[in-house]
């Protein structure tokens, strides 16, 4: 979708839609006040009839107003003034834009930023909406045979004057819904399309043409090389080869050290020999929405042109139960040297990350280190689908993690990584076991992965509840590349 600002008098815009806010109890917002004095009283006669009072998300259509311009005034219910908050916007927004987008409009004019009270700045307000309506306006039809009409819809512009913050908000917004589109996009396609080598010919592609964009692919053979026993055990029982997708953005100095993002990459769980139950299965498609955020977050990166170096790396593979899959009791050794008595072939994403993570170590010494994945059930029972765990063994990068989270309402919330859970992934037989028993499932997976981060300042965020939704609306969520770009434009 094309973004854009639009200022001037609102009476007199010639639109194809014109969206104005109604607060609690129907009070008319001042952009809904001005449309109410040129129509001569129009909007609080229709209000008077009782279709909306203003809850934060009703909407009600009116059609050529008499002196409004607009061909359609979509009054939208932005509840209580003080309380619009990034997330009541949000709210507020996405329904707003699926409706316009159903009617035959072929431009939009979004006016409710218009509030003494409004909570958000004048940049933080435009990248919320470009983020919120281009959210709302994706679309999934890939492998659909009978597509959806064409939508009218072609522009959307918010109501602001022209100001270099409202401006900056805009871009950023419009690059971040971009990337979110594009880890939407990834994650929904089936897991029999979207494998560990289409993920690595996309990468290639996102990278043609890029000056600051590289991109290299180790196969299975230069993973053995690297003594990446564990990875390459959990790919054992699959046909579809491994893939480590590695991201080279070089937006700053030559020879400074980069941001690591590591998403796993798992293009469909099944759980290997300790195998998942069949209801819901279908869903571990959506196993590599971490490195999809990694594509997403890098995607929005070239998009910025943020000038800093940042590496995106994606272990790639699937996790099927096979004859030469790996066995419960198994016991590989991980390219750090460490050996991991496999309890659970089911808690594979560790097993894959922690290969990465040394990897990426290694061969990048990073800066930060973040991990982005859907590693745990337990976090979706901990955190359900408001916020991502975050777990971390610097206070620093937390901090300025979670800042981020509550500035893009893309939330996450701290667990913490005591010694005493790490003591629950002893084994008799190895190094560590890959589990570490029904309790703290989320942290004592984040302790695993933290004997492989000792030198690096390391952040993992768990997305199991948060990178897609189940039931009738399923489907990637995009989630926390807004998070993770954030991070990245404050560095
Ligand atoms: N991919 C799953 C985690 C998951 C579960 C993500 C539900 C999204 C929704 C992961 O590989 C897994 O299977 N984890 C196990 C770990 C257990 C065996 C210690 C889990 O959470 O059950
Ligand atoms: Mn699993
Ligand atoms: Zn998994």
């Amino acid at each position: 979708m094309e973004f854009s600002l639009k200022s001037g008098s609102l009476a007199t815009l010639k639109t194809g839609c014109l969206v104005v806010g109604i607060h609690d109890n129907g009070a008319l917002s001042p952009a809904a006040a001005v449309l109410d004095k040129a129509s001569k009283g129009a909007i609080k006669r229709f209000l008077a009839k009782g279709d909306l009072d203003g809850k934060l998300g009703q909407m009600a259509i009116l059609h050529g107003v008499d002196g409004i311009a607009a061909e359609r005034v979509l009054l939208l219910g932005m509840g209580m003034a003080d309380k619009l908050d990034a997330l009541a916007l949000r709210k507020a927004l996405i329904p707003a834009a699926k409706t316009v987008s159903a009617t035959g409009a072929k431009d939009v004019v979004f006016s409710v930023h218009d509030l003494e009270s409004f909570m958000l700045d004048d940049y933080w307000f435009s990248r919320h909406a470009v983020e919120a309506i281009d959210y709302a306006l994706y679309r999934y039809d890939a492998t659909k045979s009978t597509k959806e009409k064409p939508r009218a819809l072609k522009k959307v512009a918010l109501h602001r004057k022209a100001s270099s913050q409202a401006s900056t908000g805009l871009a950023h917004g419009t690059a971040i819904a971009h990337g979110i589109a594009f880890t939407r996009e990834l994650a929904n396609l089936p897991p029999n399309i979207c494998t560990p080598t289409y993920l690595a010919s996309e990468a290639k592609k996102l990278a043609k043409g890029q000056k600051k964009l590289s991109v290299k692919v180790l196969e299975e053979s230069d993973m053995e090389k690297l003594g990446m026993g564990s990875l390459l055990g959990v790919s054992r029982g699959s046909r579809q080869p491994a893939k480590l997708i590695a991201f080279e953005y070089t937006g700053g100095k030559k020879g400074e050290k980069p941001h690591a993002l590591v998403g796993k990459g798992l293009t469909f769980d099944a759980g290997g020999i300790s195998i998942k139950p069949g209801p819901g299965m279908d869903e571990m498609k959506f196993d590599m929405c971490g490195g999809a955020s990694v594509f997403g977050a890098i995607k929005a990166l070239v998009e910025l042109d943020l000038p800093i170096n940042v590496v995106g790396v994606v272990p790639a593979s699937e996790n099927l139960p096979d004859g030469d899959a790996n066995k419960p009791g198994d016991i590989v050794t991980s390219m750090s040297g460490q050996t991991i008595e496999i309890l659970n072939t089911d808690a594979e994403g560790r097993l894959i990350l922690c290969d990465a993570l040394t990897w990426t170590e290694r061969n990048y010494k990073p800066k930060t280190c973040i991990d982005i994945a859907t590693l745990t059930g337990a976090c979706v029972i901990a955190l359900g689908s408001q916020a991502a765990g975050l777990l971390s063994n610097d206070d620093e990068l937390a901090e300025s993690l979670l800042e981020a989270s509550q500035k893009t309402a893309d939330r996450a919330w701290r667990l913490p990584l005591w010694a005493e859970y790490d003591e629950q992934l002893k084994s008799n037989f190895a190094d560590m076991a890959n589990i570490g028993g029904r309790e703290a499932g989320t942290i004592t997976a984040a302790c695993f992965l933290a004997r492989y981060t000792k030198t690096m300042r390391w952040a993992h965020l768990d997305i199991a509840g948060v990178a897609y939704k189940t039931g009738a609306e399923k489907g990637a969520t995009g989630r926390p590349v807004s998070l993770l770009v954030q991070h990245l434009i404050e560095q």
